[in-house]
């Protein structure tokens, strides 16, 4: 069983948009006939668009029933990759990496912001209902480390005091730039120096 927080107030049924059934058929043609179980991951995803950022067990068991096997194999693949939520998460949804060079340039910091400014269990909304914070593994973003993604973007070359200013701004519905919240642009040298031959820079 994963550690995965799983919604305890459950709607009682799913059903997908009409838009959405016709992107689950073009997802199909992907596949051939007797393939299609390996739909379960675009599915699953469109699933969690459609409702709010979060995929409740009934909408897994339609999937599982769509694609011709079992609710165990689909809850299996939600609980296992942390891009999928089993409880409603914030509108202002962070996934905090934690993963080695992010934990070296302190994302342990970032973490005691989340736990003191949105919840202190983490997958849990905060009083307001409309944050909420997990820890993920690496994002692939490592040389701006430490960084956030906050619902579809990035925000990078974090420490404590600019996580906390990025987060207090949720409740005025702001958010900073995406990318390096340091002033470089993209992954730049932090220094200015652009090659090993550059010395004096
Ligand atoms: S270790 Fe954090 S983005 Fe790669």
């Amino acid at each position: 069983m994963s550690g995965k927080h799983v919604a305890k107030n459950q709607p009682s049924s799913f059903t997908f948009t009409d838009e959405n059934k016709k992107k689950i058929e073009e997802v199909l043609k992907k596949y051939p006939e007797n393939k299609k179980k390996s739909a379960v991951m675009p599915l699953l995803y469109i699933a969690q668009r459609q409702n709010n950022n979060w995929i409740p067990l009934a909408a897994i068991q339609l999937i599982a029933d769509m694609l011709g096997i079992t609710y165990i194999k689909v809850y299996e693949v939600a609980t296992f990759y942390t891009m999928y939520n089993l409880a409603p998460v914030g509108k202002y949804f962070v996934q905090v990496c934690t993963t080695t060079p992010c934990m070296i340039r302190g994302s342990g910091k970032v973490v005691e912001v989340c736990k003191k400014h949105i919840s202190e269990k983490q997958g849990h909304l905060n009083k307001e209902l409309d944050s909420s914070w997990i820890e993920v593994e690496c994002l692939g973003a490592c040389v701006n480390a430490p960084m956030v993604q906050i619902n579809d973007d990035y925000f990078e070359d974090l420490n404590a005091e600019k996580a906390e200013t990025i987060i207090k701004g949720f409740k005025e519905g702001k958010l900073p730039n995406i990318g390096s919240q340091s002033g470089r642009k993209g992954s730049e040298p932090i220094q200015n120096r652009t090659t090993l031959l550059n010395k004096n820079a």
